[in-house]
C-alpha cells in the first residue's frame, strides 16, 4: 500500500506542547480556536481543567466529538462557531490556543478574552512555507507580523520562533514525489505548475516553516 510522504504538519510541534504544559493547565480551560477534528484539543483535555474547541466545519465538529467520545474525554466540549466573528468571552477561556489557524481578528478576540496573565499560543504558517511554489499563504505571519498584533492587542511575547524543515532532493522526481499528496490542491491553484518549474530550473528544496508564539496578557 502506498503511503503519503510524511508532512511535519501532520504532528503537532513538541515545542508548542512543551510552552502549553509549562503552564498550570490543571487548573485551567482551554479555548482551542478552528479546532478542526480537534487533534489539539483532544491532545490536551487530558492535562486540561476543560477544552472548548472551535470551528465553522460543522463536519469536523461531529468528528472531534466522535474522537473524544471514543477516548472517553468528558471535559471537552465541540462547538461550531466563526472564531473571526464570535467573541471568546462566553467561552470564559483561560488561555486560547490557534494551531495553523491565525487572524488579527482571532488575536483581538483572544486579547479581548484573556485576562492579566493568561497566555495566548498559537502556531501559524511562516511566509517561507512552501516558499518553492511562489505564493505565501495569506494566512502567514512572518516575525514582525506576530510580533505587532500580539502588541496591539495587549499581549507581550514570551517565545516567538520559526520552525523550519527543508527538504532537499536529488532529482526532480524525488521532489514531485515528496509533494505527492498536496497535488490535487496545488493543481487547483496553481501551485503545482509554479513548483514543477522549479523543480525543472534545477530547485531541489521543499520548505516547511511555521511560526511557534506563547503571548501573555500584559
Ligand atoms: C488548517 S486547519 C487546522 C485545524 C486544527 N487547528 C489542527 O491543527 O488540526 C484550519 C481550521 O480553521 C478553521 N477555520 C478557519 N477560519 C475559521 C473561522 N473564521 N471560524 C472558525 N473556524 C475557522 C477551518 O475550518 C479549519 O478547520
Amino acid at each position: 500500500m502506498s503511503r503519503r510522504p510524511e508532512d511535519p504538519t501532520d504532528r503537532l510541534s513538541p515545542a508548542f506542547l512543551e510552552l502549553l504544559k509549562a503552564e498550570p493547565l490543571a487548573t485551567l480551560t482551554v479555548l482551542d480556536a478552528g479546532t478542526g477534528a480537534g487533534r489539539l484539543a483532544l491532545t490536551l483535555a487530558p492535562h486540561c481543567r476543560a477544552v472548548v474547541g472551535i470551528d465553522r466545519e460543522a463536519r469536523s465538529i461531529e468528528e472531534a466529538r466522535r474522537r473524544a467520545a471514543a477516548a472517553g474525554l468528558s471535559n471537552v466540549r465541540f462547538v461550531v462557531g466563526d472564531i473571526e466573528v464570535e467573541e471568546y468571552t462566553p467561552f470564559k477561556p483561560e488561555l486560547v490556543t490557534a494551531y495553523l489557524c491565525m487572524s488579527d481578528a482571532i488575536a483581538e478576540r483572544a486579547g479581548r478574552a484573556l485576562r492579566p496573565g493568561q497566555v495566548f499560543a498559537f502556531v501559524a504558517l511562516h511566509p517561507d512555507q512552501w516558499k518553492e511554489t511562489g505564493r505565501p499563504s495569506r494566512f502567514a505571519y512572518a516575525e514582525t507580523g506576530a510580533r505587532r498584533v500580539l502588541k496591539k492587542y495587549g499581549f507581550t511575547v514570551e517565545h516567538l520562533a520559526v520552525e523550519r524543515d527543508v527538504k532537499s532532493f536529488a532529482s526532480v522526481e524525488e521532489g514531485l514525489a515528496a509533494a505527492v499528496g498536496l497535488q490535487e490542491k496545488w493543481r487547483a491553484d496553481g501551485r503545482w505548475f509554479r513548483y514543477v518549474k522549479f523543480l525543472e530550473d534545477g530547485g531541489r528544496t521543499l520548505t516547511h516553516a511555521h511560526l511557534v508564539v506563547k503571548a501573555r496578557k500584559a
